[in-house]
């Protein structure tokens, strides 16, 4: 059975995007799933390439015993057909990922939060914001982490997948 493969995608690379799949799958290790789900990050932008987090990003991971080693990459066209799902951290990420799929894409591009109860949920751009933002962007994850997850079992494709 082939793994659900997910992309985090958010503006730069360096903040949100990186928690989100590093929290994402600790949520799935937690709730046994880790070997059916792949996970990647990737910004829509190009300032980053090849930067680790920031380091308000690491922090916040560490606080919650989480760690991540990646670096910056900026989403390609392959990745549309490589992702089963692909996912913006807010709107503006979403309509730039809309923009730059190829005609052949095969994945699902949502809003990550957009699973649970209320719609359309943004994760903000923490970058110019205050340690609290990143704190912020980690519960806010933590959540859309969760609502996917429960929608995964809850339409029965982590076990049908492939
Ligand atoms: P991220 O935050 O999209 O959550 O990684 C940002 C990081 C860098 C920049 C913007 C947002 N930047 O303009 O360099």
């Amino acid at each position: 059975m082939r793994p659900i493969r997910i992309l985090f995608v958010c503006l730069g690379n360096i903040c949100r995007s990186p928690i989100a799949e590093s929290v994402f799958m600790h949520r799935a290790k937690e709730n046994g799933v880790a070997g059916y789900v792949q996970v990647d990050s990737a910004g829509t932008g190009d300032w980053h390439l090849g930067d680790l987090p920031d380091g308000r990003a690491l922090v916040t991971l560490d606080k919650h015993g989480l760690e991540t080693e990646h670096l910056g990459r900026q989403v390609s066209v392959a990745d549309f057909t490589t992702f089963d799902y692909i996912f913006g951290m807010d709107k503006a990420n979403v309509r730039d990922l809309r923009r730059v799929a190829p005609d052949n894409a095969t994945a699902e591009i949502h809003l990550f939060l957009s699973f649970g109860d209320e719609a359309s949920v943004e994760v903000p751009d923490p970058y110019y914001g205050t340690s609290q933002d990143f704190d912020d962007v980690f519960e806010l994850v933590s959540r859309g982490s969760e609502e996917f997850l429960a929608y995964l079992r809850r339409t029965g494709k982590l076990v049908t997948n492939g």
